[in-house]
This record gives structure tokens, sequence and C-alpha cells, in this order.
């Protein structure tokens, strides 16, 4: 497993991320152990998590695992989601972010969070109020480095410019999501990514499943057992684009996952795509992302069997001149 640097910060964090969101949910203790053992051996010193994932129970399996050797390890977690009843407990008002990142260090047994996202974009709260409260968290040294997740591109580059504007700390990491059906990031979050030098780690490489090819048959998963991803994936041309995909990936030789995963990380904005997994089996095809010869070629075959997203200003005809 090869290591890159995050962002402009001087950390080096694994090729392939790990994400937590099935520890304490769809794997249970012993199961998320397994995988997190697996990700060590192969080399991953890099985990995601969020405090709602699993009401929590995700951070506080983390926390038990890593305790052993926290210092070798890069983690993230998340604020915005509700964590109660209370109105107040959610949202990225410097009420909630401090509250929360408190919570979110007990329940990983740590005294400071790498990377914190804001998990989502909090329509309420100015910007500002928002990036003052990291460079509090910051300055607290509860937290080393500020992120954002799920925020559109002029919502983050506004959000750089307030940091640099007051000389606080800086965003140096976002989360997308980005996968083969997937491509939107491609058209304004990866070259604002590009042109701030800020770390891109993007979240479903395997479009949480639908790129595995499963749901072309009669399995299970999140795709057909949670509406919100049920929602997320479910244009017909988004299985269209899986099956044609998948016969591809038969045809070469390659395995679906893996090659989706490699296929993200062969994006030049791209620094570590965040893996999921519900037990060893799963997880193994998505470590092996890292062994996928994705040559100049296969990427522009793959990108080719899906749909490019329309720029962002509407002029189709440079990019289809681009083309050639
Ligand atoms: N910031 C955000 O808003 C956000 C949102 C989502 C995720 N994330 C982060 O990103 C991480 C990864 O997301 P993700 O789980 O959606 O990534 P993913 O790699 O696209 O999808 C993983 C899922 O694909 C299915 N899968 C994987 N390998 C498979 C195989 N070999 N055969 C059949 N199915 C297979 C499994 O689905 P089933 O479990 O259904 O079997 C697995 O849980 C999460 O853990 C979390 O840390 C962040």
């Amino acid at each position: 497993m090869k290591t890159k640097l995050l962002g402009r910060t001087g950390i080096s964090v694994s090729e392939l991320c790990f994400g937590t969101m099935s520890f304490g949910g769809d794997a249970d203790e012993p199961t998320s152990a397994a995988m997190y053992a697996a990700c060590r051996d192969a080399g991953i010193n890099f985990f995601d998590c969020a405090d709602v994932y699993n009401s929590g129970k995700s951070e506080e399996i983390l926390g038990r695992l890593a305790k052993d050797h926290r210092d070798d390890l890069v983690l993230t977690t998340k604020c915005f989601g509700p964590t109660s009843g209370d109105v107040n407990a959610r949202g990225s008002s410097r009420r909630h972010v401090v509250r929360a990142v408190e919570a979110s260090l007990r329940r990983l047994q740590t005294d400071r969070i790498d990377v914190l996202f804001l998990h989502q974009f909090d329509r309420q709260t100015p910007i500002e109020e928002s990036m003052r409260a990291l460079e509090d968290v910051v300055r607290a040294g509860k937290v080393l480095y500020p992120a954002v997740s799920n925020w559109s591109a002029w919502q983050t580059q506004r959000a750089l410019d307030i940091q640099e504007h007051h000389a606080w700390a800086r965003l140096q990491v976002i989360q997308p999501m980005y996968n083969l059906v997937k491509r939107q990031a491609e058209v304004e979050i990866l070259p604002m990514a590009t042109a701030n030098g800020v770390g891109v780690i993007p979240y479903s490489p395997a479009a949480a499943g639908l790129l595995s090819g499963k749901y072309l048959g009669q399995a299970s998963g999140r795709l057909n057992t949670n509406k919100m991803y049920e929602a997320r994936y479910g244009e017909a041309w988004a299985f269209d684009v899986a099956e044609k995909y998948v016969a591809f990936c038969r045809q070469r030789g390659l395995h679906p996952v893996s090659t989706a995963i490699a296929w993200v990380s062969a994006h030049p904005a791209v620094t570590a795509p965040i893996i999921g997994a519900r037990n060893v089996t799963q997880l193994a095809d998505s470590l092996a992302a890292v062994t996928v010869g994705m040559t100049p070629e296969l990427y522009a075959e793959i990108t080719a069997l899906s749909r490019t997203p329309p720029p962002a200003t509407d002029r189709l005809e440079e990019q289809k001149a681009a083309k050639g």
C-alpha cells in the first residue's frame, strides 16, 4: 500500500481509507475487528468515521480497536447529523460543533481528532460561524485538520476564502460522493480541490455495491433495503451503466469492485477513496483495488461506459470538441 500526502498537510495517508460506517450496524464487533485487522495488515493507516454512524457505536468500536496504537493512525470523524432529540444537537453551529467534538473524543477514546468533517452543508448557520467553530476546536488542540463533506464547490470555496481572510486553519480535505455513476464532482468540486491544494477522499467508490453487479441478480443489500440508498441509486440509467460495466469487467477478467475503486483512485484530484464493507470477504475485493493495473487506456474505456456530466457553463460544444 502506497501513501500520499493529505492536502497541504505534511501527513501521509494510505492510498485507501477504510470507512467504518458498518461498525456496530451491518458488522457486529467481532466482524468489525476482523475487518480492522485486515486493513491494518494491508497497510491502511487511514480510517473514516462519523458521530452518527450507528448512533455512536461505530466511533466506540473504532476507539476500542485503535487505542493501543493511536499514534500510528489518521482518524477522521464528522458532525452535523442529529445526536439527540434536542433542537440544537445538530448542524454546524459553534454550539453543536464544540459539543459534538467533545462527545466524539470520548467515544473514540482519544485526545484529538486528526480530521473533522462537517458532514453536510448547514443552510441555517452562517459559514463564518462554522469556520470560526472549526478554528476554535483546532486552537484547543481537539482537532488537527478541518474538513467538509457533501458541500458544493462554491460553499467550500467560500469557506476557504473566509479562513484565508481571518488566517484561520484551512480546510485540508473534502469528502464528496464519487464513482462511475456519480460523476457530478468532476464538474466543479474536483477542479476546485485541485486549484486549492485540498485533499479529496471520495466515498462510495463502488456506488454502495451497485458496481459489484450484485443488484443485477437477486441479491439483497443497501440498495434494496435502505430507502435513502434506493433513492440515491434508483435511476434506471445507473443500473444500465452497472450492467455494461460488469460485463466489461468480466470480459477483461477484472473484479468489478476492485476496478471501480481503482477507477476513482486514478482521478488526479483524488487522495484516497474510502472503501466500505460488511465483512472480510467483501473487504478483500476492495483492498485488491491497489493491484489493478489502471492504464490510461483502461481508464478511458471504463469512463466511456458511463455518462459524462454536462459542463458547468452548459457549453456542450467545447466539451465535444475537446473530446475530438
Ligand atoms: N460523507 C458521507 O456522507 C458518506 C456517505 C456514505 C459513506 N461514507 C463513508 O464512505 C465509506 C464507504 O462508503 P460505501 O460503503 O458506500 O462504499 P462502497 O465501497 O461504494 O460500498 C461498499 C458496499 O458495497 C457492497 N460491496 C462491497 N464489496 C462487495 C463485494 N465484493 N460484493 C458485493 N457487494 C460488495 C457492500 O454493500 P452491502 O453492505 O449492501 O452488502 C458494501 O457495504 C463509509 O464506510 C463511510 O465511512 C461517507
